[in-house]
């Protein structure tokens, strides 16, 4: 399969970006496609201006270095613009509905971004306003983060065979890379402290998805076993934003998860690194292994702006 010359099997059928499980495997691959296919052009010149006029609302009640940066630069890129909105600014911050938000965004720009907490919150934008709705990350999911996450893959690997470990939290963003890898067919093991699983619903989804694309999903609560033969080492902070709270008491569950070299040596010998970033060196990765040749972590960050692009095309352009 060539990601390039994807050829779409069915029509793109939808309207926002809350979670990959809306998707279709084949939806999967025409945003993957479009986003190396813009890679490629913006390496060759600036693309079309195929977002030309268009507005984006980026609302963020959380923080965010590469998301921020990623979608508004990229909508400046396709030739439209975008409006940083921080909950603290805006009268959402002051308990207006997310309803009447959804309302009033709808009649003036053209989609929205929001990373908050609750998926909740990102599913009442779409259910109540009239425009595309993207999670930038919520609690549950960090959807567009797997997009960026599967094209780092496949840049490096060539194609979806091989086998994705995740070492650490059972997060928004295991939870999501879950879905994505089951989707495309790639296998994927994810390896946790007792206590800290995926999502039971999430997991049972992706079984389900991975049933007719031929993946094979596994969790377990052993990172040794979870490297074993891997083509691909993930992990993510031990804490997410707004648990860091009780982040002194989750890292005494974690302290068997970090992934080191002496872990990475257990995985295919040309096993990538990856990692969403922001990292904490020392704790959930050492910095010999995110500082070294096997980490691909600042090409996974680069294809958060072309990942989001295509969703951004797919999803707004007229
Ligand atoms: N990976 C990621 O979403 O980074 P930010 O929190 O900086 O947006
Ligand atoms: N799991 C992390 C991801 C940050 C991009 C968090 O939610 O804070």
């Amino acid at each position: 399969m060539n990601l390039l010359t994807y050829n779409p099997k069915e029509e793109f059928a939808q309207k926002h970006m809350l979670k990959l499980s809306d998707y279709t495997p084949d939806e999967i691959m025409q945003v993957l496609s479009l986003a190396l296919n813009l890679k490629t052009q913006k390496e060759k010149g600036y693309p079309a201006p195929l977002l030309g006029g268009k507005i984006l609302a980026m609302i963020f009640t959380k923080s965010s270095t590469r998301t921020r940066v990623s979608f508004e630069a990229g909508i400046y890129q396709l030739g439209g613009t975008a409006q940083f909105l921080s909950s603290n600014d805006i009268q959402l911050g002051r308990g207006e509905p997310i309803s009447d938000t959804a309302k009033v965004l709808s009649r003036m720009v053209d989609g929205i971004m929001i990373r908050t907490f609750a998926q909740s919150d990102v599913e009442g934008l779409a259910e109540h306003g009239s425009i595309p709705v993207i999670n930038g990350l919520t609690d549950l999911l960090h959807p567009c983060q797997i997009l960026a996450d599967l094209l780092t893959y496949y840049e490096n690997v060539g194609s979806f065979d091989g086998k994705m470990a995740y070492i650490g939290d059972g997060n928004n963003v295991a939870n999501s890379l879950l879905i994505g890898c089951a989707q495309v067919g790639l296998d994927v093991t994810i390896a946790c402290p007792k206590g800290f699983e995926p999502d039971a619903d999430i997991l049972a989804t992706a079984q389900k998805i991975a049933a007719n694309t031929g993946a094979t999903i596994t969790i377990t609560q052993d990172p040794k076993e979870a490297v074993s033969g891997a083509t691909a080492v993930y992990t993510d902070v031990w804490a997410s934003m707004g648990q860091e709270s009780d982040a002194k008491q989750k890292h005494a569950h974690f302290t068997d998860y970090q992934v080191n070299s002496e872990l990475m040596a257990l995985a295919d010998k040309d096993a990538i690194f990856l990692h969403c970033l922001p990292a904490h060196r020392g704790e959930e990765v050492t910095s010999d292994v995110i500082d070294g040749d096997q980490s691909v972590v600042f090409d996974e960050a680069e294809n958060r702006l072309h990942a989001q692009k295509a969703v951004m095309v797919l999803l707004m352009k007229d």
